[in-house]
C-alpha cells in the first residue's frame, strides 16, 4: 500500500524495472511483459519512460502483449489502445516495432485473431509478467463480471458501468463509446509466471475489497487472482478504504 496514486505507480515502476534487469533478456530469450492501458498505469508508463531516460533499463529484448483493444474504432482513433500504448510508451522507450503485439479490433475475423493472439503468447514462451489495472467493478482486462473464470482471449461485449467508466474518453457521449471489445481471458493472465496489479482511487475500494476478502467468483473477475501463486497488488490508500 503507498500513500498516493503517484507513490504506486513509482513503486510499480521501480518494481518492472528491476525485474527486467534481474532477467537480462537476450534476443534469444526476451522478456515478455503483458500490459494494460486506462488511467491507472499512466504513471507507470510516465517512470518506465524515465528510467529508460535515465540508462536505468532498456526494453530492446522485451515482448509486450497488450490486455485488450476496443472493436470498431480505427487504429489511429485517438483513444484505441493503440494510440494510448504509443502515445504514453512505445513511442518513448527502445522497443523494437515487431516485438509489440496489440489485438487488432478492426481485424476481418475476430475469433481468429483472438485464437492467433494465444497462439503467439503461447510461441513466444509464456507471459513472464502481466501487469493490469481493474475496473471499478472488479474487472480486469475487459473481463466484465460473469466471465468464465477459465477464459481465453475473445470477443466481449462491454457491461454497461464500463461503457459509462469510458464515456469520459469519449467527451462523455455514450453513443461514441465503443460497445464491444477484445481481451485476453481469466484463464489467459492467470497463466502469467507473475501478476501485478495497480488499483488506487476510492471508487476502487469496494472492487478490492471483493477481490481480496470476498470468495473467488466470477462476478469480481480480479478476485482470480487469490489462485495464483505469485500475485501482487499495489495500492493507494484511498482504494484500501474498504479493506
Ligand atoms: C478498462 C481497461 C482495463 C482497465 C480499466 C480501468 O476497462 N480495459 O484494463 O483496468 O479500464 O481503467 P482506469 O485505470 O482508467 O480506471
Amino acid at each position: 500500500v503507498e500513500e498516493d496514486k503517484d507513490a504506486a505507480a513509482k513503486r510499480t515502476a521501480e518494481y518492472i524495472t528491476d525485474r527486467i534487469n534481474a532477467f537480462r533478456p537476450t534476443s534469444e530469450r526476451p522478456f515478455v511483459l503483458g500490459l494494460p492501458t486506462g488511467s491507472s498505469p499512466e504513471g507507470i508508463y510516465r517512470y518506465l519512460v524515465q528510467h529508460f531516460k535515465q540508462g536505468k533499463i532498456s526494453f530492446r529484448n522485451v515482448v509486450t502483449f497488450n490486455m485488450d483493444e476496443y472493436v470498431g474504432i480505427p487504429r489511429e482513433h485517438p483513444e484505441s489502445y493503440h494510440s494510448f500504448m504509443y502515445k504514453h510508451f512505445f513511442s518513448h522507450v527502445d522497443i523494437e516495432p515487431a516485438n509489440i503485439n496489440i489485438l487488432n479490433g478492426n481485424a476481418p475475423d475476430l475469433e481468429a485473431e483472438c485464437i492467433a493472439y494465444e497462439e503467439k503468447i503461447k510461441r513466444a514462451g509464456g507471459i513472464e509478467l502481466f501487469l493490469g489495472g481493474i475496473g471499478p467493478d472488479g474487472h480486469i482486462a475487459f473481463n466484465e463480471p460473469g466471465s468464465s473464470l477459465r477464459s481465453r482471449t475473445r470477443v466481449k461485449t462491454l457491461a454497461y458501468d464500463t461503457v459509462l467508466a469510458n464515456s469520459r474518453f469519449f467527451g462523455n457521449d455514450l453513443t461514441q463509446v465503443p460497445r464491444m471489445a477484445l481481451t485476453v481471458g481469466v484463464g489467459t493472465v492467470m497463466d502469467a509466471r507473475e501478476v501485478v496489479i495497480i488499483v488506487t482511487g476510492a471508487h476502487k475500494a469496494l472492487a478490492l475489497q471483493k477481490c481480496i476478502e470476498g470468495g473467488v467468483n466470477h462476478m469480481w473477475t480480479l478476485s482470480s487472482l487469490q489462485m495464483h501463486p505469485h500475485a501482487m497488488i499495489v495500492a493507494d490508500e484511498d482504494a484500501t478504504l474498504e479493506l
